[in-house]
């Protein structure tokens, strides 16, 4: 049975890597076993480091700090990618700017919890609950040189309603994600090339 190779990128809490394990990890789907192989975190003090060793994972902390540009932090993520075979790089969560070295060689999807292509950045969920839109959303998108600016896989949304707060919101959002991703990788690799490489 064909097997993905699935290779998640984080940075902080790594709620999302933990729910992509949880639903797909070793499991079968539609004639396919899905695996994580790798965990690579640019953040040592991320919560997320702990969840992806629960499972067992194989998790690395390359911290971008330790390198003197994105370019050179952009070549070692490439390669360590690239050592395991990865069909699929997810971003879930990740918080870094990539650079053509990096968008050019690597065939990854990024998780944003907004309704691209609004609220781009990294404070998307405040920017949508307190703009004048009356929904909040998530997407899931393939990464191209553009920041959230990849062509979309998937897309949800779902009403304000009056009496959300900030910390509601955000839940649903959680939800929504959660539900999203998975399915998102589950899509791509339907495509009769989903182990093409860039
Ligand atoms: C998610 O909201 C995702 O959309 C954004 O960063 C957050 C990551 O959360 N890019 P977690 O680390 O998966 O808990």
């Amino acid at each position: 049975m064909p097997v993905v190779r699935l290779v998640i990128l984080f940075s902080g809490e790594g709620s999302n890597l933990e729910n992509i394990i949880k639903q797909l990890h070793k499991k079968e789907i539609e004639g396919k076993i899905y695996e994580v192989v790798v965990a690579i975190c640019n953040k040592k003090e991320a919560k997320g480091i702990k969840r992806a060793k629960k499972y067992g994972i194989d998790t690395i902390i390359l911290e971008h700090k330790n390198f003197k540009n994105r370019e050179d932090f952009d070549k070692k993520l490439v390669g360590l990618i690239k050592s395991y075979k990865a069909d699929i790089t997810i971003l879930a969560g990740f918080m870094r700017i990539l650079t053509p070295i990096f968008t050019d060689n690597i065939r990854a999807i990024n998780l944003h919890p907004s309704l691209l292509p609004l609220f781009k950045g990294a404070n998307a969920i405040e920017e949508s609950f307190f703009s004048e839109t009356k929904v909040g959303g998530v997407s899931v998108h393939f990464v191209s040189s553009e920041l959230d600016g990849g062509k979309i896989i998937l897309q949800k949304c779902f009403q304000k309603e009056e009496d959300d707060t900030l910390e509601s919101f955000t839940k649903k959002i959680k939800e929504l994600e959660f539900e999203l991703l998975p399915k998102a990788i589950v899509k791509i690799t339907k495509d009769k090339q989903w182990k093409r490489q860039k």
